[in-house]
């Protein structure tokens, strides 16, 4: 699976007024009419149980430069991983500034798969910024954007 190219995500979600969010590359756009987008969550990790509470997310679309986000959403060790970051409050979700693109999604169906649970995800709202996403291959973070 290493060699899979694959976007890199933040998913996050409010719990009692605190911003949550996990590193997930297992995104992909899903369907035009309506719109969803599609996403996998690891039932071992905390994540899964706070979307399910919730039942809404933010999907914010990493931008190349942004690799120090992604590790410290996927570190177990930090207790608070928005310290220090710049993200904003989008209507009551988690807004990462400088993410390539934000989804806004308020209807989620839960699937099993596996380990993993797959989420099925109505975009209510997007937005972009930017050509330049990281993209992760062979454990490797990438600039994925047009040729110069
Ligand atoms: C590049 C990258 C991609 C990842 N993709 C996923 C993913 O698709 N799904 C997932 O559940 N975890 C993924 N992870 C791992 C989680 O971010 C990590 O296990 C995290 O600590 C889980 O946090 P949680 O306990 O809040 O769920 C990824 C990590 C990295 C660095």
């Amino acid at each position: 699976m290493a060699r899979v190219p694959a976007p890199v995500t933040v998913i996050t979600t409010m719990v009692d007024g605190v911003p949550i969010g996990t590193t997930v590359s297992a995104f992909a756009s899903l369907s035009i009419a309506p719109p969803m987008a599609f996403l996998a969550l690891d039932n071992r990790g905390g994540m899964i149980g706070r979307v399910r509470d919730a039942g809404r997310i933010g999907i914010n679309i990493l931008a190349a430069g942004q690799e120090e986000i992604a590790i410290r959403f996927a570190r177990r060790d930090l207790p608070d991983r928005f310290a220090g970051l710049a993200w904003h409050d989008d209507h009551g979700l988690p807004r990462i500034d400088g993410a390539v693109a934000w989804l806004r999604c308020e209807q989620l169906q839960l699937l099993p798969g596996g380990d993993h649970t797959v989420i099925l995800a109505h975009v209510d709202d997007a937005a972009t910024a930017g050509d330049h996403s990281l993209g992760y291959h062979l454990r490797t973070f990438r600039d994925v954007g047009p040729a110069t």
